[in-house]
């Protein structure tokens, strides 16, 4: 029975201890009824976030764009779009969330431009502009083909001619988001710049967008096959990322920018990192810990919901963590399916759960408090570039990128316009309202969990031991700090099941359930798909 120790057990940074919470903003509250979500709207849900019970809010871009991804394709580095609002509403946005202690995150897309941003079309304007050497610009080769056989995640090549100056540029994702040139010194230097832009202002760090794709091979190299049935094959890729993916050289690139970042004080460096094994995922916290806080987990996002397979993810992840690296756990975001569409309806407080009382930093993504699904769009009404390039994939994301659902008038409270997605058809039924309003709800559930959370510090930095001989479908693990003795269980099964834990405690006492049932002792016998909170005295 392995027991894991964080480090650095009392004087945990903020972001140790916080629970962050994504916010897609044209999804989240619109308030000029143009049926986009916008900055006021996040303002006047500041205090929903607060009553919720999270720390610290990541903002998706809100950046100048033509939005061909969303926002993801950025025109200008170190403005707002008029759609969300301005430089002022962002001020105030930051005073008003710090005001009740919450920070501020923000979305910063270093590996790819909008092809509308001004350096982008000077750069294609001619061979000779001084600019030209800021993106990736290559000949075709002899028979006029792209100069290799890089595809881009979104479909197709990642070269796209250009009739103009008759050479190729690169994207890795959109031919609308060119990919930036980050071996040329003077774009390494602007991109700092838009990091001090905001750090001036006072954001308190950046999830930093797409970064394991930010270097790429010198010499060009094609990459290789797919093998059948790898991890690169669930993604519609032909090709092993092999020189477009993963490049050493970004590690000194993240360095250099944390560099930046503790120019200021006490700020949060995450990282969109994803890998298929775990042991690759940790160069990221750099050596010794000069990269990011938090390089994203991504492996539990698509995990087969079952006890032995959960449990292996968890261990396997903890097993490799280099001193002092702190872990952390994404069950959900705006480029994956709903996790209660994943898991299951039945599943989804048992995985906040999880997140929750995992050791490790907890990122939620709105909407999942109130167990918001997956919304059908059909094939004909897709607006995401991925789910129209790639149709024959599920891969399109915008049935888990829909409004948030506060309330059951029209539109849900999201907007007094026509929504930029449809909403869910059950919003009448599953909002924000109605469950604040209902003791049992998955609303009520989470508030009480991230209280919990907030209040036991052995669920930040308390040791961390599973539970061994409980049976196929229970996963159980203990939480310990000074004295402090949690376990946490958790029912996989469409069956009751029950836990001894005589040789533990002479008595647990329930602090929370995902059915809200209150036990104490120490036998439990769990509903099918339920998961407690216990603690052990
Ligand atoms: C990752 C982002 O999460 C995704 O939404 C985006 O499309 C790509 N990076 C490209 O920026």
């Amino acid at each position: 029975m392995k027991t894991y120790h964080p480090n650095g057990t009392n004087n945990l940074k903020w972001w140790q201890k916080a629970t962050f919470y994504q916010i897609y903003p044209r999804s989240f509250q619109d308030t000029n009824g143009d049926g986009i979500g916008d900055l006021q709207g996040i303002i006047n849900r500041l205090d929903y976030l607060v009553d919720l019970g999270i720390d610290a809010i990541w903002i998706s871009p809100i950046f100048p764009s033509p939005m061909a991804d969303f926002g993801y394709d950025v025109a200008d580095y170190c403005d707002i779009h008029p759609m969300f609002g301005d430089l002022d509403t962002f001020d105030r946005l930051l005073a008003e969330a710090h005001g009740r202690n919450l920070k501020i995150i923000l979305d910063y897309v270093p590996n790819h431009s909008s092809h509308q941003h001004p350096w982008f079309l000077e750069s294609r304007s001619s061979r000779q502009n001084p600019r030209r050497d800021w993106y990736i610009w290559q000949d075709a080769k002899a028979d006029g083909s792209p100069p290799n056989n890089w595809e881009a995640f979104f479909g197709g090549s990642a070269w796209e001619w250009d009739e103009l100056t008759q050479q190729y540029y690169l994207h890795t994702f959109l031919p609308e988001q060119p990919d930036l040139n980050w071996r040329n010194p003077e774009v390494v230097e602007a991109m700092y710049n838009v990091l001090r832009f905001w750090l001036d202002r006072g954001v308190d760090g950046f999830r930093v967008d797409a970064i394991i794709c930010l270097m790429k091979d010198e010499q060009f190299r094609d990459n290789p096959a797919v093998q059948p049935g790898s991890f690169w094959a669930r993604w519609g890729n032909q090709l092993e990322p092999r020189y477009t993916m993963h490049l050493p050289e970004t590690r000194q690139q993240i360095r250099q920018m944390r560099q930046v970042l503790d120019e200021y004080e006490d700020r949060v460096h995450i990282g969109e990192t994803s890998a298929p094994e775990y042991i690759d995922l940790m160069p990221y916290y750099g050596d010794p810990l000069d990269g990011y806080d938090i390089p994203f987990n991504f492996n539990t996002l698509n995990a087969p919901w079952y006890a032995a397979g959960m449990r292996a993810l968890i261990e396997d992840y903890y097993a490799v963590l280099p001193p002092g690296g702190w872990p952390n756990f994404v069950f959900g975001n705006h480029d994956v399916h709903r996790l209660a569409t994943r898991y299951g309806h039945e599943n989804h407080r048992s995985v906040g759960m999880l997140l929750l009382t995992l050791w490790g930093i907890p990122t939620m993504y709105y909407g999942d408090e109130i167990g918001m699904e997956d919304v059908f769009i059909p094939l004909e009404q897709r607006i995401d570039p991925w789910g129209i390039n790639k149709p024959e994939t599920d891969l399109g994301r915008d049935p888990e990128r829909t409004p948030m659902q506060w309330n059951s008038s029209p539109n849900a409270g999201f907007t007094t316009g026509k929504p930029w997605l449809p909403l869910a058809d059950n919003y009448t039924q599953v909002n924000v309202a109605a469950q604040l309003a209902d003791e049992g709800s998955t609303l009520n559930f989470y508030k009480k969990l991230l209280r919990l959370r907030r209040s036991l510090p052995a669920l930040h930095n308390g040791s961390f031991t599973f539970v061994d001989g409980q049976g196929d479908d229970l996963l159980a693990y203990q939480r310990e700090a000074n004295g402090q003795r949690l376990l946490v269980c958790l029912n996989f099964g469409a069956a009751e099941r029950t836990i001894d834990l005589s040789h533990l405690t002479n008595r647990a006492e329930t602090l929370l359930s995902t059915h809200f049932t209150n036990h104490s002792g120490t036998t439990f016998t769990l509903r099918p798909h339920e998961s407690i909170l216990l603690q052990l005295n």
